[in-house]
């Protein structure tokens, strides 16, 4: 039998920790035959809900758990990690200014940081969900220097999924015949869904995305900003965000990232720029990117046109006034 694997969740007690933990002790993030043993970190004023959880999760029976730690010490939760997916922070509220909320969660980032540089398995993987997803993580990987960059990632495979969601919703068709979208940059309003590259597989072969829309207007319109604003458009309808889709994709990410994404498929992941596409050097920004044997590498040589350019350059422009926002608030 395969040794377990641990996996930390961090704001376990949360909307989407409560969604997420069950998936990952059923197999659907690393696979039906590999064990696991969650670790489960919230804060104080949660931690009775969070163990609440916990009696829920020994009920549920899952065989493939084989345990299951909730605690609100940092370092008890870090403690030999082999996957760290970071839901835990501090959300914007009414009348708070930007600056505010970037501030709490760049303490929050920077102490996890270092209890996962010291205290998490090698090679240890991580994925930061909780927002401001990309510059959460662009401030863990400035504080966990020996954790390596490639192993530092943020989510915007909830932003892929919405994109292939709706794109198999005006074609009318099943939503695995379509792939290849991109999310590009920020998740955040500025984001840009590109279906430049996308394509549907038919009974006739392979058909791009564009051609079959055959209306380029609303790709380049309502598309973009319907996959821009559907946290949004959660929020107001459930009077909740985004909980079940955001852990299914946080284990999407993982799943792809650690077991290979598929023959010819490429999914979208925050990630730290090496300078491809002109995108600046350190940031985390979300690229097209395929994985094998635990390792993503960003898609190359895509064509860009002068529409594609323009958006790609706009959130990395937020990214970079975040990331300054970010330094400031350190001082
Ligand atoms: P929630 O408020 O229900 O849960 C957050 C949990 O984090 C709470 O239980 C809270 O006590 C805990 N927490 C706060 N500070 C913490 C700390 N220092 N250490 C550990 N835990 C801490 O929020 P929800 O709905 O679960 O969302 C979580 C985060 O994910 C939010 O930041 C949200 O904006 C973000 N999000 C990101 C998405 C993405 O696609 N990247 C999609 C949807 C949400």
């Amino acid at each position: 039998a395969k040794d377990a694997v641990r996996v930390l969740v961090t704001g376990a007690a949360g909307q989407i920790g409560y969604a997420l933990v069950p998936m990952v002790a059923r197999g659907v993030m690393l696979g039906p035959d590999q064990p696991v043993i969650l670790h489960m970190l919230d804060i104080e004023p949660a931690a009775e809900a969070l163990n609440g959880v916990k009696m829920e999760l020994i009920d549920a029976a899952f065989p493939l758990l084989k345990d299951v730690i909730a605690t609100t010490d940092v370092v008890e939760a870090c403690a030999g990690v082999n996957i760290a997916v970071m839901v835990g922070g501090f959300p914007r509220k009414e009348g708070m200014e930007r600056k505010d909320v970037m501030s709490k969660n760049v303490s929050i980032y920077k102490a996890q940081a270092s209890a996962l540089e010291k205290h998490a398995a090698e090679n240890c993987k991580v994925l930061v969900v909780a927002n401001p997803a990309n510059t959460n993580a662009l401030i863990l990987k400035e504080f966990a220097p020996s954790i390596p960059e490639k192993n530092i990632t943020c989510l915007t495979r909830l932003d892929h999924n919405r994109a292939l969601g709706q794109i198999s919703e005006r074609l009318d068709i099943q939503v695995s015949d379509v792939k290849n979208v991109i999310i590009w940059g920020n998740h955040s309003s500025t984001q840009y869904p590109d279906v430049s590259h996308a394509t549907v597989t038919s009974s006739s072969g392979e058909k791009s995305v564009r051609e079959l829309v055959a209306d380029d207007k609303w790709l380049k319109t309502e598309f973009i900003t319907t996959v821009q604003q559907r946290g949004a458009a959660i929020i107001k309808a459930r009077k909740l965000s985004s909980a079940l889709s955001a852990a299914s994709a946080a284990c999407d990410h993982i799943r792809d990232w650690v077991l290979g994404t598929p023959k010819g498929t490429w999914v979208s992941m925050g990630v730290y720029s090496d300078g491809s596409y002109g995108i600046p050097p350190g940031l985390i920004y979300s690229f097209p990117v395929t994985c094998e044997k635990g390792e993503w590498s960003i898609v190359k040589g895509l064509k860009i046109d002068e529409f594609s350019r323009a958006k790609m350059d706009a959130t990395a422009n937020e990214l970079m006034e975040e990331k300054s926002l970010a330094y400031s608030c350190l001082n």
